[in-house]
């Protein structure tokens, strides 16, 4: 599946993007665990919430069929998940098995999670060093899925400080905790998003943060309840730097979560001169949220702040597109770990960008971008959601048509992309050759 977008447009009107992908996966992990029922809106139908959904009723958990991003679940209790029937497939989703790691390795059966193509080359060290730690058995082919985790350890707490700021890892040391004796803490180099701890205490869990740590006493109790999920800043991330970059533009995206751990996107692109509105600032269930206006601006390159990277870490691929579009050189360091996500997204970038005519460096941790005039071409997407996207919004600025190659994994955290996006103006089409 691919798309072809012919070059200009504008982006007009009022959307609301999908359910945020973090939050959909964690309200599936903590509503199978808890005591009770739990009725969710705004799920993210996509893929990847979808194989942790599969996952989970495959371990026993009733969870009725989303529909338009509503389910519940009928919670089991923390010691009532059964054994899986077989390997436990995510897809292409590394929240999924890095998360699941963790929760499944205080289990008493054992469990094997594997994934697609993309996933069997993903770090999962990161996560097997500190549940290790914790008295868990994980085996992996050289540090990669599939990985295989024995049942029946007892896991004791420990303190753990992550080497790399990652949400991911610290979720998975957090859930571990909760099967485990004592009091499990996490120490962050950088803030990273917060949406494990914040549900818990939705949950009716005792968290407790300190200065960069965070804690807590294994074999307490969660409450279902209910929760609301926003709409993915993430996902809106594409149409904030399209809206941006097309003269004219003037969208509003609805109902969007702007957790501080969360919104370095919006603090990035205003810093470039993004003209980002905020209004109707909310707190749904524990996260914050608003609806975002943006009109076109002139954009100019600026030094990106290293202590933004996590918090902007998905949408920086968004962000370069923004860069290509300034004036003057956009520069991003500190971003190493670009490298190991859907695809390198520094070499996938850097491609795409060289492909389309704009000036580029490329550094181990990051790159550097000079905005410039952009062309047509054809853009490989490395099978990574985060780069069709980004490129499908650099036509807005386009003087020729561009061909954006295998787009499929798009539908991994934004089904129905392409149809929204050219509701609000992209001249994009899809087809299968
Ligand atoms: C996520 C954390 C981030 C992010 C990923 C989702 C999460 O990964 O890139 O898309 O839901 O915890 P890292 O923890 O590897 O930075």
């Amino acid at each position: 599946m691919h798309f072809y977008l012919e070059p200009g447009g504008k982006l007009v009107g009022s959307i609301r993007v999908p359910g945020d992908k973090s939050m959909s996966h964690r309200v599936i992990m903590l509503g199978a665990i808890a005591e009770g029922k739990t009725d969710v809106s705004g799920f993210l139908e996509g893929e990847d919430a979808l194989s942790t959904l599969g996952a989970f009723r495959n371990m026993g958990v009733m969870i009725s069929e989303p529909e338009s991003g509503r389910l519940s679940i009928e919670g089991v209790g923390l010691r009532g998940l059964q054994a899986p029937t077989g390997i436990m497939d995510v897809g292409n989703s590394g929240t999924s098995i890095r998360l699941m790691a963790g929760l499944l390795a205080g289990q008493t059966f054992s469990s094997v999670l594997t994934g697609d193509q993309s996933l069997l080359r993903r770090p999962m060290a990161r996560v097997i060093t500190p549940l290790s730690q914790m008295g868990a058995v994980i085996s992996s082919r050289e540090g990669c899925p599939p990985l295989e985790i024995s049942g029946g350890r007892k896991l004791r707490g420990v303190h753990y400080e992550l080497p790399v700021a990652s949400a991911q890892v610290k979720s998975s040391v957090l859930l571990a905790g909760l099967f485990a004796e004592g009091f499990t803490s996490v120490g962050e180099p950088a803030p990273t998003r917060d949406h494990t701890e914040r549900m818990l205490t939705g949950f009716g869990y005792t968290v407790e943060a300190g200065s960069g740590s965070i804690g807590l006493e294994g074999g307490g109790t969660l409450q279902g309840t209910r929760v609301d999920i926003p709409a993915d800043i993430s996902s809106a991330a594409f149409f904030m730097v399209g809206a941006s970059i097309a003269e004219g533009s003037d969208l509003v995206l609805e109902h969007v979560g702007i957790n501080p751990t969360r919104d370095g996107v919006i603090r990035i692109l205003k810093a470039m001169g993004a003209d980002i509105e905020s209004s109707n600032e909310r707190d749904v269930g524990g996260e914050p949220v608003a609806d975002l206006r943006i009109r076109s601006a002139p954009l100019r390159g600026i030094d990106i702040p290293v202590e933004e990277v996590p918090l902007a870490i998905d949408e920086l691929p968004a962000i370069l597109i923004a860069a290509a579009c300034a004036e003057g050189a956009t520069v991003l360091r500190g971003a190493e770990e670009l490298r190991v996500k859907e695809s390198d997204r520094i070499a996938s970038m850097a491609e795409g960008l060289t492909q389309l005519g704009i000036s580029n460096t490329v550094h181990a941790d990051g790159i550097t971008v000079i905005g410039g005039d952009i062309d047509g071409g054809v853009i490989a997407t490395h099978h990574d959601h985060r780069i069709a996207m980004s490129f499908a919004m650099a036509a807005l600025r386009a003087s020729n048509r561009i061909k954006v190659s295998d787009c499929a994994h798009v539908a991994t955290s934004f089904p129905g992309f392409a149809e929204l996006a050219a509701r609000v103006g992209l001249r994009l089409e899809v087809a299968d050759t």
